[in-house]
């Protein structure tokens, strides 16, 4: 799944790191350590190839790609820790807190999701994409990762352990904790390019159907994959007794359903007058996944 937008995420990634010369040097490290760790930078490539699709820079979209890998990376360092999933291992590597202890993994994902609004608000930032596109940007972020959006569906995955939830709560769970941070991808592409409001809707409705298209193809992989080819442990969601689409609806199904929201994606970029072939293949690609 490496791509040019892989190198081109990572080329500028890094260098929104803090020095690590001062006295809690050991929250940088630890920052860097999951940032490094590497992982499939899905989020990056959707800001920087919906950019590319409006007509915009790539660029100038890097901050906002980065902003929201630093999102993602903390999301995953916290949905690791003994109170969330209880994961050892991530991106191939033993998690964060297994390294350097719950209390420094918990403050490196805080000090992630600070450093994002602030890539996001910087002066270099707002010289490259305006101060219109940077505060619309941090506004769209903020509704997509908080409480109405990943955090508020980490909570509903939280809370629906050990209780068979019900589709349409599957349904909200794996839109809010996935899909939203995928959407807000999509859209900060959008916007880094100066987009319009309906091409920012079309790419929302794309980022929404990939979204939990994605979710779901994660819940399969927890039961179909090896640790080894994940590069996170399997068998993580029937240990901790999750509620997700493949233990209520069984695999089958959820490859359908799968490839029944990748036609959606693909539909919804139909209103673009660029070229979409690259994001359609990319939907596709991503439903057929193996990590
Ligand atoms: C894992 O996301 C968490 C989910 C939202 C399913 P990714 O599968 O994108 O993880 P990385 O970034 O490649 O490690
Ligand atoms: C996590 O879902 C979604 C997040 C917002 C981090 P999972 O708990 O299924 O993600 P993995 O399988 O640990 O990557
Ligand atoms: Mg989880
Ligand atoms: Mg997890
Ligand atoms: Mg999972």
């Amino acid at each position: 799944m490496r791509n040019d937008y892989t190198a081109q995420t990572e080329s500028a990634l890094y260098g929104f790191l803090p020095d690590d010369n001062c006295r809690e040097s050991v929250l940088i490290e630890a920052m860097r350590y999951s940032l490094e760790a590497g992982g499939k930078r899905v989020r990056p490539a959707l800001v920087l190839r919906f950019c590319e699709l409006c007509g915009g820079d790539t660029e100038k979209a890097l901050p906002f790609a980065c902003a929201v890998e630093m999102i993602h990376t903390y999301s995953l360092i916290h949905d690791d820790l003994p109170c969330m999933d209880d994961d050892d291992l991530r991106r191939g590597k033993p998690s964060n807190h297994k390294v350097f202890g719950e209390d420094i993994a918990l403050l490196a994902g805080d000090s992630l999701l600070t450093l994002a609004f602030g890539t996001i608000a910087s002066d270099s930032t707002a010289e490259l994409v305006g101060d219109r596109a940077c505060r619309r940007a941090a506004a769209v972020l903020a509704n997509y990762a908080g409480a109405t959006g990943m955090v508020g569906g980490q909570v509903i995955d939280l809370k629906s352990e050990n209780t068979n939830a019900p589709i349409e709560v599957l349904r909200e769970m794996d839109y809010k904790k996935t899909a939203c941070l995928i959407k807000a991808a999509c859209e900060l592409g959008c916007i880094a390019a100066g987009a319009d409001d309906s091409q920012i809707k079309a790419a929302s409705l794309y980022g929404e159907s990939i979204g939990i298209a994605f979710q779901i193809q994660d819940d399969i992989l927890d039961c179909t994959s090896s640790n080894e080819e994940l590069g996170k442990p399997v068998g993580s969601d029937a240990e901790n007794s999750k509620s997700t689409y493949a233990s209520l609806l069984g695999i089958e199904e959820c490859r359908r359903l799968v490839n029944e929201l990748t036609a959606q994606a693909e539909a919804a970029l139909d209103s673009f007058e660029g070229d979409t072939s690259a994001l359609k293949s990319f939907a596709r690609e991503l439903a057929n996944r193996k990590k």
